[in-house]
C-alpha cells in the first residue's frame, strides 16, 4: 500500500526520498512524487507508474535539503499524475503525503470548496492539504494538530509548509508513521524499510500522536498537545536484508532462505530437559496457560492459511479446541469471547487492518490477543498483549513465502508447549523436537530438487484455471498453493479439501483445467489417490507432490514431484516450498511482475 518518506537534514533531500521510495516499492504502489522545498518555494514532481519513470521525469538537480516522498496505491480516485501525492494547496506553500482514508472527506471538501478552497485532484488525501492552509496561522505543528481532529478515518501524513525550511510535521491514526534519528538529520516513513539504510535509531509513532522534526531536534505531543514521551528502539535489520544479493527476485531469495529462517523462528525456544516449548513473549504465567481451554486464530491471507494448520495441530496435538477464522469478517459480526480463550492474530506485516480492527474488537470485549508477527515494533505486536516474533527477517515480495513456513514453527512451538502442560509425555515431546529440528534440513532437500519444478510450471502454465487439493493439515497448504498461483501468475486456481471435489468443483474437470494433487503417507493417503483416480477418468490432468517412494501416486498422476518423508504433523513445511516454486516458475514464464504483481499491495493497510 502506500507508503512515505520524510527528510530534513543538511543532505540533498530528492535523492534521499527517491531513494527512500525505491524501497517502498515492494509494498505496491500506482504512482509515485515528491516535494522538495527549494529556493523558498514547494517543488511538487510526481508522476503515475513507477519510481524509475519519477526519476526520469526529475529535472538533472533538484536543490532542496527538505522534503517528502509518496507511493500511492489508489483508493479515491483513478491513478494519474494529478492524483498521485504530495497534494498541495492552491498556493503550493503547504504540500502534503497521506497514507489511508479519510472516511468524511467529501463534507470537508464540500465545505472548503464553498469558502473558495479549489480542488484539483480525486483524492481524499487533498482535503488535508486545503485545510491545513485554512488553518495556518504561521505554526505547522499546530494546523496539523487542528486539522487531524476534524479527520475521521485513518492516515499517517507528514505536511510541510514554504515558509518553515527545518520543519517537517507527522502524526499517525491507524496508519503507520515512524521517525528516523540520525545525526544532525531526521527521517519520517510509513515502514522502516524506507530508512534503514540511514538510521537504525527509531521511535514509532502511535495513533493520536505527532511528530514535529528539524534536522537537529524532534518532540512529539498528543492532538491536545501534551508531551509524549517516546522511547527509541533500535532495527535488528541489516540493509543487505532488504536486498536482492543476486537473486533474480525478492520471491526467490525469499523461499530459499526458509531453511534459515525456520531455524531463527525454532533458535532458543526449545527447553530440552523438559522436552517442551518456550516461549518467552506470551506474557503468560504458567496458570493462566493451564487454563486455556480454547484457541482462536485471527489473519488474513497467507497468515490465515498458517492460522488453519495452527488450529489443526493445536487440536490433535495440544487436544484444545482451536479454530481459525478471516479477520475481517470477525470484526463485523460482534464476536463473543469466551471465558479462558486465548486469541492469536497472525500477521507478517503487523499493519493488516482487518487483522488489526479485529484485534481490537476482541480487546475491547476483555480478550487477551497474543500476536505472531514478523515486523518488529509494527502496530499489532505492540497493541497485542503478548506474543511471538517470527524472526524472518525482511520479507520483502508481496506473495508471502518465508513468514508462513515461520508463523506455522511458531504454532508448532505454542502447540508442543501447551501439550506438555497437559497429556503430552516427555518421550513424545523429544520426538516431536527431532522432527521440528529436522524440518530445515528437509526443505533445504526439497530446495535442492527444484529444477524438476521449471519444466512443470512450463508445461502447464497455459492453463486458464488450476485446482489445489489436500486433506487433514495439508488442506489449508492447499489453498496457500492456490492463492501463491493467482497472486503472481495471475492463473485463476481454487484451493479445496480433496474430499470437497465430488460436492462441486468436479464439474471444472476437463483437459484444460489441472489438479494438483498434495499426497501424503497418513490415514487420508488412499482416499486421495481416489479423488486422483476421478480426476483422471475425467480427462483431468493431475500433478502429485508425493512422499519419497510413492509409486502408486506417481503412476496415476501425469508429473509428479516427490518431497522427503517425514512426520505426518510437519508435511506442511515440505509440501509448501513446492507450491511456492511451482508459482515462481509458473509467473516467470508467462513473464509477471514476480514481486510486485498488479493490483497488489505486500501491507495492506486498508480495509
Ligand atoms: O501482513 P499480513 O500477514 O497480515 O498480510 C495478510 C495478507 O494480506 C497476505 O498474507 C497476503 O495474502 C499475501 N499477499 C499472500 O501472499
Amino acid at each position: 500500500m502506500c507508503g512515505i518518506i520524510g527528510y530534513c537534514g543538511p543532505r540533498p533531500a530528492a535523492e534521499i526520498l527517491v531513494e527512500g521510495l525505491k524501497r517502498l516499492e515492494y509494498r505496491g504502489y500506482d504512482s509515485a512524487g515528491i516535494c522538495v522545498r527549494s529556493g523558498g518555494a514547494l517543488r511538487v514532481h510526481k508522476r503515475k507508474g513507477k519510481i524509475k519513470d519519477l526519476r526520469a521525469a526529475l529535472p538533472d538537480r533538484v536543490d532542496g535539503e527538505l522534503g517528502i516522498g509518496h507511493t500511492r496505491w489508489a483508493t479515491h480516485g483513478e491513478v494519474n499524475d494529478v492524483n498521485a501525492h504530495p497534494h498541495t494547496d492552491a498556493t503550493g506553500r503547504i504540500a502534503i503525503v497521506h497514507n489511508g482514508i479519510i472516511e468524511n472527506y467529501a463534507a470537508l471538501r464540500e465545505k472548503l470548496a464553498e469558502e473558495g478552497y479549489r480542488f484539483v485532484s480525486e483524492t481524499d488525501s487533498e482535503v488535508i492539504a486545503h485545510l491545513l492552509a485554512s488553518l495556518y496561522d504561521g505554526d505547522l505543528e499546530r494546523a496539523v494538530k487542528q486539522a487531524v481532529s476534524l479527520l475521521k478515518g485513518t492516515y499517517g501524513i507528514v505536511a510541510m509548509h514554504a515558509d518553515e525550511p527545518d520543519r517537517l510535521v507527522g502524526a499517525r491514526n491507524g496508519s503507520p508513521l515512524v521517525l528516523g534519528i540520525g545525526d544532525e538529520e531526521m527521517f519520517l516513513a510509513s515502514d522502516v524499510t524506507a530508512i534503514v539504510a540511514h538510521t537504525k535509531q527509531v521511535v514509532y509513532l502511535e495513533d493520536g500522536e505527532v511528530v514535529s522534526i528539524t534536522s537537529a531536534d524532534y518532540h512529539t505531543t498528543d492532538l491536545r498537545d501534551r508531551p509524549v514521551d517516546k522511547k527509541i528502539e533500535f532495527i535488528s535489520w541489516e540493509l543487505e536484508e532488504i536486498e536482492k544479493e543476486g537473486y533474480a527476485h525478492f520471491m526467490e531469495k525469499e523461499i530459499l532462505e526458509q531453511p534459515e529462517s525456520i531455524r531463527r523462528a525454532i533458535q532458543g525456544r526449545l527447553d530440552m530437559e523438559y522436552a517442551t516449548g518456550h516461549l518467552g513473549g506470551l506474557n503468560m504465567s504458567r496458570q493462566e496457560l493451564l487454563n486455556v481451554e480454547r484457541v482462536k486464530i485471527i489473519a488474513a491471507g497467507t497468515s490465515f492459511y498458517a492460522g488453519l494448520v495452527g488450529a489443526y495441530l493445536l487440536e490433535s496435538v495440544a487436544r484444545i479446541p482451536a479454530t481459525a477464522e478471516l479477520a475481517s469478517e470477525l470484526r463485523y459480526r460482534n464476536p463473543v469471547v469466551e471465558r479462558n480463550t486465548v486469541y492469536f492474530a497472525v500477521s507478517q506485516s503487523g499493519e493488516t487492518a482487518d487483522t488489526l480492527y479485529a484485534m481490537r474488537e476482541l480487546q475491547r470485549k476483555g480478550a487477551r490477543v497474543l500476536g505472531i508477527c514478523n515486523v518488529v515494533g509494527s502496530t499489532i505486536p505492540r497493541e497485542s498483549d503478548g506474543g511471538v516474533y517470527i524472526h524472518s527477517g525482511p520479507e520483502i515480495a508481496v506473495a508471502s513465502t518465508k513468514a508462513f513456513t515461520s508463523q506455522l514453527t511458531a504454532f508448532y512451538l505454542f502447540a508442543l508447549m501447551m501439550a506438555r502442560m497437559r497429556h503430552m509425555g516427555i518421550e513424545s515431546g523429544l520426538s516431536f523436537i527431532h522432527d521440528l529440528e529436522g524440518v530445515p534440513a528437509l526443505v533445504s532437500e526439497v530446495l535442492s530438487r527444484r529444477d524438476a519444478l521449471v519444466p512443470l510450471a512450463r508445461t502447464y502454465a497455459g492453463a486458464g484455471n488450476f485446482l489445489f487439493l489436500g486433506r487433514g493439515i495439508n488442506y489449508p497448504v492447499a489453498l496457500e498453493g492456490a492463492l501463491k498461483l493467482k497472486e503472481i501468475s495471475y492463473i485463476h486456481a481454487e484451493g479445496y479439501s480433496a474430499a470437497e471435489i465430488k460436492h462441486g468443483p468436479i464439474a471444472l474437470i476437463n483437459e484444460t483445467t489441472p489438479s494438483l494433487f498434495l499426497v501424503t503417507d497418513d490415514g487420508l493417503r488412499d482416499k486421495v489417490i481416489s479423488n486422483m483416480k476421478e480426476v483422471k477418468a475425467r480427462a483431468g490432468k493431475v500433478i502429485a507432490i508425493a512422499v519419497d517412494g510413492d509409486d502408486e501416486v506417481d503412476r496415476i498422476a501425469d508429473d509428479t514431484f516427490f518431497i522427503p518423508k517425514t512426520h505426518e504433523l510437519m508435511y506442511p513445511f515440505l509440501m509448501v516450498v513446492p507450491l511456492q516454486l511451482f508459482a515462481y516458475y509458473s509467473a516467470i514464464e508467462l513473464g509477471r511482475n514476480v514481486d510486485q504483481p498488479r493490483n497488489l499491495a505486500k501491507s495492506v493497510t486498508v480495509e
